[in-house]
């Protein structure tokens, strides 16, 4: 069989896999836990003055377009999910329906993601902890606390953070779910205190003029600016749910705890962060917030609420790592489902015996994910990860709707209400979105995938499982 047709076939997904397996240990409220614990982090609680600086307030509309994209795409994921209930994530879901070659770009595509997202949730976490480090008096060198992007030589704190949370992942799935879960609660408390203490400022007039750079777009210093260039970064603040995809093989019920761990997770979030987007840009101007590496805190204090700020900034510091580990977990389980049928090393997915975690893949993950959370700006690591993501968004779209042509009796747990609609939005939404990047960004995602491509012509081809049984008879 032609390379990029070897196909995984569907109603084998769920046997035949022996040994090298996950632990089933995880039921609903740790999904839930995870997608939301991936999807609330620096994306509202940073980025949103980054996008107030690229659209002004109509950075609200920006939430809501990138909110309507997401759903969409989140409502495919379920499906596939429920369908396939094995590790792999859109990885798998490709394999199965566009063939091998597909299926390694997405993957290889979800290894980039996975892995500057954690980078991307570090950097935003370290503006938060470097506020509070200084707010506590300590004299840590402003050289240690950015990249050199910044002026500064390492952001430590970046490093840091993602090396611990690496750590914590080797210890075991079951024990960072529960912390996790822990964590989540106070992430969202603390949402939830923001809105209160900032919606009684809110001032109707920071709303004027609504969209002061349009749209559609404008270019200033040759940066994009306008609601879909801000739409393209905020997009980052709603992913995340996708990671509780990659945990299908370690779920007990998958068939219901899944499309419960999905669309459970993106309803609270987008509910939420509507609410935090708009209370945000009323009680500060869309300036301040853009210039403040830790705006949620910076309209609290000036709204005279300074024990309020600094408990946001702690909770953004004890609760922002989740979102790495959500991340850091989904990202090792790729690796290991790729490896596993072949494509990557298998001495790299081997299980610990006593935790059933890949734990050397995950110090790996940890070691490079500090690596470019140490040197490099949050906004170019956001839309890299960004890239990816719109990428394997559509991939999952179009495998839910080419399955319900091509398998349209084969059973499902959950069925995307208007379908056609719905596959149809999350595949032109994302492609608009990405087209909406930095053009320097689509640059670094292509030149990943052409030595992701030259990889798999080179050596994985051969390696594949697939492949290997083909040869053998
Ligand atoms: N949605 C995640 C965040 O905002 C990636 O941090």
């Amino acid at each position: 069989m032609a390379y990029w047709n070897r196909r995984k076939r569907l109603d084998s997904l769920t046997t035949g896999i022996s040994g090298h397996t996950l632990k089933p240990t995880l039921s609903w409220p740790h999904l839930i836990g995870l997608g939301v614990g991936g999807i609330v982090g620096t994306g509202i609680y940073t980025l949103t003055g980054v996008g107030a600086g690229l659209a002004g307030p109509g950075v609200v509309l920006s939430f809501v377009i990138a909110g309507i994209v997401c759903a969409c795409a989140a409502l495919a994921y379920a499906e596939m999910a429920t369908m396939m209930p094995v590790a792999g994530s859109a990885y798998t879901y490709s394999y199965v329906v566009l063939g091998e070659l597909l299926a390694w770009v997405v993957g290889w595509t979800l290894i980039l993601e996975y892995t500057v997202v954690c980078s991307a949730v570090a950097v935003g976490w370290s503006g938060y902890a470097s506020g509070v480090i200084k707010s506590a008096g300590w004299n840590v060198p402003d050289a240690l606390l950015a990249g050199p992007h910044a002026g500064g030589i390492l952001n430590v704190p970046a490093v840091l953070i993602s090396l611990a949370v690496a750590g914590l992942l080797a210890l075991g799935t079951r024990e960072s779910a529960t912390v996790n879960l822990v964590l989540v609660f106070v992430k969202l408390i603390a949402l939830g205190l923001f809105i209160w203490l900032a919606a009684p400022a809110f001032n109707a007039e920071n709303f004027q003029p609504f969209m002061p750079f349009g749209f559609a777009g404008t270019e200033i210093d040759g940066v994009k600016h306008g609601v879909m260039a801000a739409a393209a970064i905020i997009f980052f603040a709603f992913y995340g749910f996708d990671a509780v995809s990659t945990a299908a093989e370690e779920t007990r019920n998958p068939s219901r705890d899944l499309k419960i761990g999905i669309v459970g997770s993106m309803l609270i979030c987008t509910v939420i962060y509507m609410a935090v987007a708009a209370v945000a840009l009323g009680g500060a101007s869309y300036q301040s917030l853009a210039a403040s590496p830790e705006p949620l805190a910076m309209v609290l204090r000036n709204l005279n609420h300074p024990v309020a700020a600094t408990l946001i900034a702690g909770a953004a510091v004890l609760a922002l790592p989740t979102v790495i580990m959500a991340f850091m977990y989904g990202q090792s389980r790729i690796f290991f489902v790729m490896a596993r049928d072949g494509l990557l090393p298998q001495r790299l997915s081997a299980l610990s015996p006593r935790t059933g975690s890949p734990v050397l893949m995950t110090l790996i993950t940890g070691v490079i994910v500090s690596i470019i959370a140490g040197l490099l700006p949050l906004n170019e690591i956001a839309a890299l990860a960004n890239a990816g993501t719109l990428f394997a968004f559509i991939a999952v779209a179009v495998c839910m709707l080419t399955l319900r042509r091509t398998a349209p009796d084969f059973p499902r747990k959950f069925r995307t209400p208007l379908p056609w609609v719905v596959g149809t939005v999350a595949i032109l939404g994302c492609l608009y979105l990405f087209w909406n990047l930095p053009l320097a960004t689509t640059l670094r995602f292509l030149v990943w995938n052409v030595l992701g491509l030259a990889i798999y012509l080179f050596i994985a081809r051969h390696k594949s499982v697939i492949a290997v049984a083909e040869r053998a008879g």
